[in-house]
């Protein structure tokens, strides 16, 4: 059957309270990228008919991450179930019996961890059962804060207990709410409409329309999930616990997929990290977003890669740092203690040792000797540094950008290079070297003397 007849619904208008954070809850990030966005990708081939992310008031970062999907403000945030109202309204008129969507599928914008086939198998099931309500109940080894499922003696769901409003006896129920809705949209604005907010946090609790759906005589449900796939994130540990998770399955699927992690517990990936075959990461590696690493390429201990793309064979590090806009060709050599950044290496360059490369092209098989920088900033503006192929650049040169260093050319060591280079040129700027035989001697004795 086709699934493009509903409409997901996210809420992410809470204060978050319990992060104690400026910034918007779903916006944290887990494995560099912000918790709705994982939502959102596991949703995309879903295709659902609309997607409404109910926002706070003053979350335009929100917005902003989940465009194109539509987003609502909820202001004040008077609960899940007064979310869920603001989602309706908009989605009015597109909802059956007037429209043509006929399921609602209700998710939580602090459950990031949802995969593709667990949603697609909650619709499945709705219609299965012809449930009014489906929930998704799991079983975490602590039942903690989340609302408590009461069944009947045939297993349909009665009604869902927040934890606040638990007796001792429900307190002790194993089975609790995910966070998971799917609920038939016909029912959907009527059953919103008569909530209260009569309980301990005098809010609208979404939960709670299941037992007035049981008044009317609805049937609901509720299918367990894995626990894995559920977790809410509320607090700064239950951000660092998913973290971690999310970096074992990252770790795993990088294995999996044909790359050498050494020590995997101690390389952190992104969520977009592309490694290709043969890849090896030494331990204590950290990926921010956007890179890419070619095939059989070796990342070596303690470096950091944001938004850089490693070729093929290529090595990097010990403790290099290559920046947004690092493009190394293939077989490059970046070493220790080099920075690049917004620059391009050819085919076989070489970076070994101390440097600083920004905002430059190094062509082909060019060497850059140890301690050579790139003086790109004159503190107000960023200029570019072009240096050919097989060029020679001796240590502890200065390349005063805008400049370009030829093909073949060779910079002596310790220049500072303000004008541009010819190719195959020799190129010397530093002081000349004088030498006067045993002044060493005289000088030592003067001095001796004042003693
Ligand atoms: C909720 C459920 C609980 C379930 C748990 C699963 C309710 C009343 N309780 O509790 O049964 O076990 O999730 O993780 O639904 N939000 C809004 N507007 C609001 C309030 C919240 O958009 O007015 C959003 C939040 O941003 C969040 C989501 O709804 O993304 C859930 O809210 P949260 O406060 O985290 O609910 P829990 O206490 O975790
Ligand atoms: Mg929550």
């Amino acid at each position: 059957m086709s699934q493009s007849s509903f409409a997901a619904i996210i809420l992410a208008a809470g204060n978050g309270t319990r992060m104690k954070s400026a910034i918007p809850k779903v916006m944290h990030r887990i494995a560099g990228r912000p918790m709705i966005a994982h939502l959102l990708d596991a949703l995309h081939p879903l295709s659902p008919a609309a997607r409404v992310v109910v926002v706070g008031q003053q979350m335009d970062s929100v917005a902003r991450i989940v465009s194109p999907a539509e987003s609502v403000v909820q202001d004040p945030p008077l609960g899940t179930g007064d979310a869920v109202r603001t989602a309706l309204h908009a989605l009015d008129g597109r909802l059956a019996p007037q429209g043509g969507i006929a399921e609602v599928l209700v998710l939580y914008g602090d459950t990031p961890f949802l995969a593709t086939d667990t949603l697609s198998g909650l619709l499945a099931e709705r219609r299965r059962t012809s449930a009014a309500i489906l929930v998704s109940g799991m079983r975490p080894a602590e039942p903690g804060a989340y609302g408590r499922l009461v069944l009947s003696a045939d297993g349909a769901l009665e009604c869902i207990v927040e934890a606040a409003d638990a007796s001792f006896e429900q307190q002790a129920i194993g089975l609790v709410n995910g966070g998971i809705m799917v609920i038939e949209a016909r029912h959907a604005l009527d059953l919103v409409a008569a909530l209260d907010r009569s309980n301990a946090k005098s809010e609208f609790y979404l939960t709670d329309i299941v037992r007035i759906a049981r008044r009317k005589g609805l049937a609901c449900r509720t299918v367990e999930l894995p626990a894995e796939e559920l977790i809410g994130i509320n607090t700064r540990a239950e951000l660092a616990e998913a973290e971690a998770l999310m970096q074992r399955r990252l770790r795993r699927a990088a294995m999996d997929s044909g790359v050498t992690l050494i020590a995997p517990e101690t390389v952190f990936l992104c969520s977009d990290t592309r490694l290709d075959r043969d890849v090896v990461i030494e331990p204590n590696v950290t990926f921010g977003p956007g890179v890419t690493v070619g095939e059989g390429a070796r990342i070596c201990s303690f470096s950091y890669l944001e938004g850089a793309a490693v070729g093929a064979g290529s090595r990097v590090g010990p403790f290099a740092r290559l920046r947004p806009g690092a493009i190394l060709e293939e077989a490059v050599h970046v070493g220790n203690f080099v920075e690049i950044k917004a620059s391009r290496l050819g085919v076989g360059a070489k970076a070994n040792h101390l440097s600083y490369i920004g905002d430059s092209e190094v062509g082909a098989r060019t060497n850059i000797g140890a301690g050579a920088i790139t003086c790109n900033y004159d503190g107000v503006n960023k200029f570019r540094t072009i240096i050919g192929e097989d060029a020679f650049i001796g240590s502890n040169t200065a390349l005063v950008a805008p400049v370009t260093v030829g093909a073949g050319a060779i910079v002596g060591a310790g220049s500072v290079v303000t004008r541009d280079v010819p190719a195959d040129a020799l190129s010397i700027a530093r002081g000349q070297q004088v030498d006067k035989p045993g002044r060493a001697v005289e000088i030592r004795a003067r001095l001796r003397r004042k003693d």
